[in-house]
C-alpha cells in the first residue's frame, strides 16, 4: 500500500488590512495548541532574497511596472517556495502562509489588469505545482481595511501605506472582485470568511472553517 504523504498548506488571503496577519497568527496559535508543528510564514517573504524583494515592491519610491511587479512577486515566490515552505512541509509541518498565489490573481490580474493566463501559469511554475489544501479569504470592504491598515479605523482614507496601498479605491475595488471570483470557481479550497467587528470573532469562523477541513 502506497501512503500518499498529505501537505497541510493552508494561506491567508485579503485586500490590504483585511486582518490576514492577524488571523494567520491566530490560527498558528490555534494549531500549535492542538499539536501541530506550525510554520506561520508570509509573502513576499521568508528568506533574505524575499525580503529584499518586498522592500522593493512595496517603497512607494520604486517605479515599477505591472509586468516587472508581477515577475518580482514570482521570483519571491520561488524562492519562498523552494527554500521554506517546500522543506517546512516535507518535514511534517502545518504551513500557514500569509498571501500566496491567489493574491497575484487578484492584484496584478484584477488590480493591474495582466493577463489571467499570464499570471496563473507564472504562478504555477514559481510554486512548483504546490497548491493549498486550504485558503481563507477574509472578505472586507475596502475603506474599512484601507482604514484599518493606516490604524484609522473608518475615520478616512487619505495617504500614507506602502506603494500598493496607495492606488485608489478603485483599484481595491477591483481586487476584491477579483477575490470573489477566484472563490466562486475555486469553492472547494477557497472559504470565504466575513471579516467581523473584532479579530476575536473572526477567528471563531476561521476555527470553525480549519476544524472542518483537517
Ligand atoms: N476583524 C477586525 N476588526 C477590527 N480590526 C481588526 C480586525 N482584524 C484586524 N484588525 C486590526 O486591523 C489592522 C490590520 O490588521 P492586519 O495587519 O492583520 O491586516 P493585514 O490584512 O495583514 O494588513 P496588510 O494588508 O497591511 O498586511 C490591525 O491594527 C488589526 O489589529
Ligand atoms: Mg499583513
Amino acid at each position: 500500500m502506497v501512503i500518499r504523504k498529505r501537505y497541510i498548506f493552508i494561506t491567508v488571503e485579503g485586500g490590504d488590512g483585511s486582518g490576514k496577519t492577524t488571523q494567520s497568527r491566530l490560527l498558528s496559535e490555534y494549531l500549535v495548541r492542538k499539536g501541530f508543528d506550525v510554520l506561520l510564514t508570509r509573502e513576499p517573504g521568508g528568506s533574505v532574497l524575499a525580503g529584499n524583494i518586498r522592500s522593493i515592491i512595496l517603497d512607494p519610491k520604486s517605479d515599477i511596472v505591472p509586468l516587472s511587479e508581477l515577475f518580482l512577486f514570482e521570483a519571491a515566490r520561488a524562492q519562498h517556495i523552494k527554500k521554506l515552505i517546500y522543506p517546512a512541509l516535507e518535514m511534517g509541518k502545518v504551513v500557514v502562509c500569509d498571501r500566496f498565489t491567489d493574491a497575484t490573481v487578484a492584484y496584478q490580474g484584477y488590480g493591474r489588469k495582466l493577463d489571467l493566463k499570464l499570471i496563473n501559469k507564472l504562478n504555477s511554475i514559481a510554486s512548483v505545482g504546490l497548491k493549498p489544501i486550504l485558503t481563507l479569504y477574509l472578505d472586507v470592504m475596502p475603506f474599512d481595511g484601507l482604514s484599518r491598515a493606516k490604524g484609522l479605523n473608518g475615520k478616512s482614507y487619505g495617504y500614507g501605506g506602502d506603494r500598493i496601498e496607495r492606488k485608489s479605491i478603485r483599484f481595491h475595488e477591483d481586487v476584491r472582485k477579483g477575490y470573489l471570483e477566484q472563490a466562486k470557481k475555486y469553492s472547494r479550497r477557497i472559504k470565504v470568511v466575513k471579516t467581523q467587528e473584532t479579530a476575536e470573532k473572526t477567528h471563531i469562523l476561521v476555527k470553525d472553517i480549519v476544524d472542518k477541513v483537517l
